[in-house]
């Protein structure tokens, strides 16, 4: 329990596949702080797992079903948010996707289809949330997605996710603008690696793992409680005066030059 008090808020967590998703960390952190919680999910292949997560939770966390890939989908996602919350104060989008095969060999390789898919699940996504979404904002609120350090740099195998998330740090900026006067905030937490279903894929992600914990100042990997307390910050008060901002938690690996 961290001494951060959302009672009162109410938010929509997009991305929780298992309990080892970064976004069931951020949602079990936001429910601690005593916010309420509506958990939304990719399909029904997931939906009993979450619902075993949720279970001990005291009061009932809306399940809502959302395949990111079709606006009316994210519509009718916020309608259901909304009736059941009554208003919206925290959007975490933490939802990527690419082709396994374009996870690795060649970005030169990367071709039409598979570029389109990454980039419009992995960042577009975030824009159709936040279009659909901040109008259940009436009284301001923060928006939070997650990024990689691939987004500024070049990591091999990470390929077209790199430029994905290139245009989601994009969007958090863009979106900043759009929305500050609403005092609606908008954030990203570039996360060093962590072992969940969507890292598993990436080729040579073991390596970039042991390089990061080897190479950061810190000389180890971040923990997803780690990514989860930034989260809590960046959705509370205490963050007030910040949007538009990418904040690293990566053992500070991003700074280094060699
Ligand atoms: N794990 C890492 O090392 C790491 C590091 C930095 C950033 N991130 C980012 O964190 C976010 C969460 O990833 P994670 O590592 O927790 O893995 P994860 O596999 O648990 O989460 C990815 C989520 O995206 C969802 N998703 C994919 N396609 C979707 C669609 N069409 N509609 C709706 N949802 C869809 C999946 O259902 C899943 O819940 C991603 O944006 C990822 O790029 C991860």
């Amino acid at each position: 329990m961290y001494p951060i008090d959302l009672a009162g808020k109410r938010a929509i967590v997009f991305g929780v596949a298992n309990q080892r998703s970064i976004a069931w960390s951020i949602a079990s952190v936001l429910h601690q702080a005593g916010a309420t919680i509506a958990v939304a999910y990719q399909n029904e292949r997931v939906r009993s797992g979450i619902e075993r997560l949720v279970a001990p939770w005291e009061d009932d966390a809306p399940l809502i079903e959302c395949d990111v890939s079709d606006d009316a989908n994210v519509e009718a996602a916020f309608g259901q948010a909304g009736d059941a919350l009554g208003g919206l104060d925290v959007i975490v989008h933490s939802i990527a996707f690419a082709n396994r095969e374009d996870l690795g060999g060649r970005f030169i390789d990367t071709g039409r289809e598979g570029f389109r898919i990454a980039l419009d699940i992995s960042a577009y996504s975030l824009v159709s949330i936040a279009r659909y979404g901040t109008p259940l904002m009436t009284g301001g609120g923060s928006i939070v997605t997650l990024t990689f350090q691939a987004a500024e740099r070049a990591f091999p195998g990470y390929n077209v996710m790199g430029t994905a998330k290139a245009a989601l740090e994009n969007e958090v900026r863009l979106l900043a603008a759009d929305l500050g006067a609403d005092n609606i905030r908008v954030n990203a937490i570039s996360a060093g690696p962590l072992d969940t279903l969507s890292s598993r894929v990436i080729r040579h992600y073991r390596d970039m793992k042991r390089i990061h914990a080897e190479r950061s100042p810190m000389r180890r990997n971040i923990t997803v409680d780690e990514v989860a307390k930034t989260a809590l910050y960046l959705c509370s008060d205490l963050s007030s005066g910040v949007t538009g901002e990418v904040v690293h938690v990566d053992t500070g690996y991003n700074v280094m030059g060699i």
